[in-house]
């Protein structure tokens, strides 16, 4: 595993430093979880590399889940800039200038968080069983409220609708985005 060098560059430098270029011997910078990287391409990282595998495999974030590597399970879900992204289907040069969050970097007490973990109703179950599609749900759902702090059903489902749970938690999940977004627009549950 090669080395990762921390620097001091704000996001806002590294978003003046202009539109992405071919991956060639060149610095990649962005910020993970607050705290600012720096990567030589083609040293550091690979041109072909995903976002997915550099936060796992090189910073160690394994609460990045991924279990099809192929776009179709919404689990490898990060948020880049606020944004929901597949870090699967987005190479790690594309980060470059921009902010990226995983589910290590939320807050503890987290509203979205804390509604999957204790969810546990009669007629609605868990929100979650091996929890490997949670991150995922976790982080589409807090760039949902980011947008819209009291969604719809519909607008839930849509932005959802391309994560997958092979649990079949689905109707934990919604009760637990539910008591989320009620909590977030100051409804109770
Ligand atoms: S692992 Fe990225 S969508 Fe399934
Ligand atoms: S809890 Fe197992 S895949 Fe969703």
């Amino acid at each position: 595993m090669t080395q990762e060098q921390r620097v001091q560059p704000s996001i806002n430098e590294q978003k003046e430093s202009g539109p992405m270029k071919a991956a060639d011997n060149r610095v990649i910078r962005m910020t993970v979880n607050g705290v600012p990287y720096e990567f030589i391409s083609e040293h550091d990282l690979e041109p072909w590399e995903t976002l997915a595998h550099l936060l796992r495999e090189r910073l160690g974030l394994t609460g990045v889940k991924v279990p099809c590597d192929e776009g179709a399970c919404g689990a490898c879900t990060v948020l880049m800039d606020g944004e929901a992204v597949l870090s699967c289907m987005t190479l790690a040069v594309e980060a470059d200038g921009h902010a990226i969050m995983t589910i290590e970097g939320l807050d503890e007490n987290d509203l979205v968080t804390k509604a999957f973990a204790e969810q546990c109703e009669p007629g609605y179950g868990t929100a979650l069983q091996c929890g490997i599609c949670t991150p995922g749900f976790v982080m589409a759902t807090k760039a949902l409220l980011k947008d819209d702090p009291a969604p719809t059903n519909e607008a839930i489902k849509e932005a959802l609708s391309g994560n997958l749970c092979r649990c079949g938690c689905y109707t934990g999940i919604a009760r637990a985005i539910q008591k989320a977004v009620d909590e977030t627009s100051g409804r109770r549950a």
